[in-house]
Formats: structure tokens, C-alpha cells, sequence
């Protein structure tokens, strides 16, 4: 066995995916931790978070390891240590490592200098392991297979929106992404995507995008890093709104997905939120369930 890394999910194929979401599903429903216990996981977050970090601190509690929170404030990394050295010395303490942050590429030094398993909570590209939750909800959430589903995210084509686009190259989903043209996906996600799944499209009116959709996902229009565009973004933003009106395009039984946290009012309303297709809050929920399975698969590699 050689360690992995969960850096992006084009890194794995489609059964070893499918497979951590059915371990995710049974996990949920009561299944007995595999591993985990007395193992222990390092958080470094240079960006806050409530979901990811309270999410994986209790997915390890439930594998029967611990956690630990490290602040990036609390490192020396903020005072310029590398990344590769931090992995390398935290690797000599755990068994596995977490990180937010802003660069990518940080992650893959960080997973180069590293002998344990490195997991992405989120770059400014792609966000993984909010996208295997993702799944988890529909496949849960939706009356028809995942591969009959179609997925229409509305907003800024940003990290979490990169991760679901390779979610349905993987996953075989269809999916249509409506961004406005200045703040579409990035064509180097989505190209080779598109190769293996020719359903993705990038398309820029909402209404229209909707039509025939089992699920409709929304996420901020100003991501953490990008708050001195924010108001060239809620200029822009406007018509992107997910609302009553926006959701009686789509099918009768469409659900509504937010990755949160979220800013109501603006990409999405309250009505919407707190309505009834909603299941964000379940959403929010199994990041648990399938980080307990990312982990338990991940430290089956080491
Ligand atoms: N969705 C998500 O990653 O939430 P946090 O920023 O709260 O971790
Ligand atoms: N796109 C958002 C996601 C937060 C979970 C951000 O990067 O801020």
C-alpha cells in the first residue's frame, strides 16, 4: 500500500468513489468503524469554517481517533516555515492532515512533503469533500438514479461549482452550470469533463437552465479571498438569484442544495432556504457521514 491523498476527486475514478459514498451511506446508518481508533488527524485552517472543521473533529471522533484544530495564526507557517516542512513534521505526529487554505498548489507541496494521507477542506479551486457530500444528498434526496439525475448549479463558477463539475465527469450526472460569462467555470476544469460526461454545460440565463432539473445548488457570489470584488460581484449577481419564482422552472420535485454558509437575501432567499424543497441542512450534515468514509478509506492506504 502506498498513502493517498484526497487533493481532487479527478485523482479517482468512479467505483472507488461510488464505493466511499455506499461506505458513507452505512456509516450513517449505524455501520461500525473499520479504523480510526486511536488515530489522530491535524486541521490547519488558514480560512475559517464551522462545517469542515466541526464536521471532520466529529467524523474522528466517531472512528474512535482525535482531532486538532491548528489555526494558521497558531502556526509557523505564519511566520514562514514551508509547507512541505510543516507536512513533513506534522506526518511524525499524526496519522492524517486536513487543510483549508487559499493556493492549491499549497496543498500539493503540503501532500508532497507529507508521508500520511492529505486531505483538501477547501482551496480557492476546488472544495472535494463538499462535493462527495453533495452526492450523498442526492443520492439520498432524488426520485431517480444519480446517472438519470440533472444537477443545475446557479451562481459563480467557484471552488464548490469545480467540484461538483467533477463530480459529474466521475459520476456521470448531467449537469448544467449558469454563471454569468465573467465569472464562468474554468474551461481547464471543465474541457476534460466535458470529454467524459458531454451532458456539462456552461450556459448563462437561469431561467432556462432550471427546466427539467431534480436539483438546484446556489453558493455565494463573494468567496472568502474574493471580498474586494464584492461589489462588481452583487452588481453582476443580480439575476442569479434562487427564488420562488427561479424554482417554478424546474420539476415539481426539485430540491434545493447550498453548500453554506449562506447569504440569504442575496444568492438565495429565505422562502427558499427554510421552504420545503430544501435540504440543505441535510446536506450540511452528511459532510460527516462522508468524511467518516474518506478517512476510513485513506488511512486503509498507509
Ligand atoms: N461548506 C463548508 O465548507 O462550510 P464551512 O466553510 O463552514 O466549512
Ligand atoms: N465558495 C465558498 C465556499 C465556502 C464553503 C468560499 O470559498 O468561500
Amino acid at each position: 500500500m502506498s498513502k493517498k491523498d484526497f487533493v481532487i476527486l479527478t485523482d479517482y475514478d468512479r467505483k472507488t468513489l461510488e464505493e466511499i459514498i455506499q461506505r458513507a451511506r452505512e456509516l450513517k446508518g449505524g455501520a461500525q468503524p473499520q479504523r480510526g481508533k486511536d488515530k489522530a488527524l491535524a486541521m490547519i485552517f488558514t480560512k475559517p469554517s464551522t462545517r469542515t472543521n466541526v464536521s471532520f473533529r466529529m467524523a474522528m471522533h466517531r472512528l474512535g481517533g482525535t482531532s486538532m484544530y491548528l489555526g494558521n495564526e497558531t502556526l509557523q507557517l505564519s511566520r514562514g516555515e514551508t509547507i512541505e516542512d510543516t507536512g513533513r513534521t506534522l506526518a511524525r505526529y499524526v496519522d492524517i492532515v486536513m487543510i483549508r487554505t487559499f493556493d492549491h498548489v499549497d496543498v500539493e507541496n503540503l501532500a508532497a512533503g507529507s508521508t500520511v494521507p492529505v486531505i483538501n477542506g477547501l482551496t480557492d479551486l476546488c472544495h472535494p469533500c463538499q462535493a462527495m457530500g453533495d452526492v450523498l444528498t442526492l443520492v439520498e434526496s432524488i426520485d431517480c438514479e444519480l446517472s438519470e439525475a440533472k444537477l443545475t448549479y446557479i451562481g459563480d463558477g467557484n471552488n464548490v461549482c469545480h467540484s461538483l463539475i467533477n463530480a459529474a465527469g466521475i459520476f456521470g450526472f448531467k449537469l448544467t452550470v449558469c454563471a454569468p460569462p465573467q465569472f464562468a467555470p474554468s474551461p481547464a476544469i471543465v474541457r476534460p469533463m466535458q470529454e467524459k460526461n458531454p451532458s456539462i454545460e456552461v450556459v448563462s440565463d437561469p431561467q432556462s437552465a432550471v427546466v427539467g432539473a431534480d436539483a438546484i445548488y446556489t453558493d455565494v457570489w463573494v468567496s472568502m479571498g474574493d471580498e474586494e470584488e464584492a461589489e462588481q460581484r452583487y452588481q453582476t449577481f443580480g439575476d442569479y438569484q434562487v427564488n420562488s419564482q427561479l424554482l417554478q422552472q424546474a420539476k415539481d420535485s426539485c430540491i434545493v442544495l447550498h453548500c453554506l454558509p449562506a447569504n440569504r437575501g442575496e444568492e438565495l432567499t429565505d422562502e427558499v432556504m427554510d421552504g420545503p424543497r430544501s435540504r440543505i441542512f441535510d446536506q450540511a450534515e452528511n459532510r460527516m457521514h462522508s468524511q467518516q468514509a474518506i478517512l476510513e478509506y485513506l488511512l486503509g492506504t498507509v
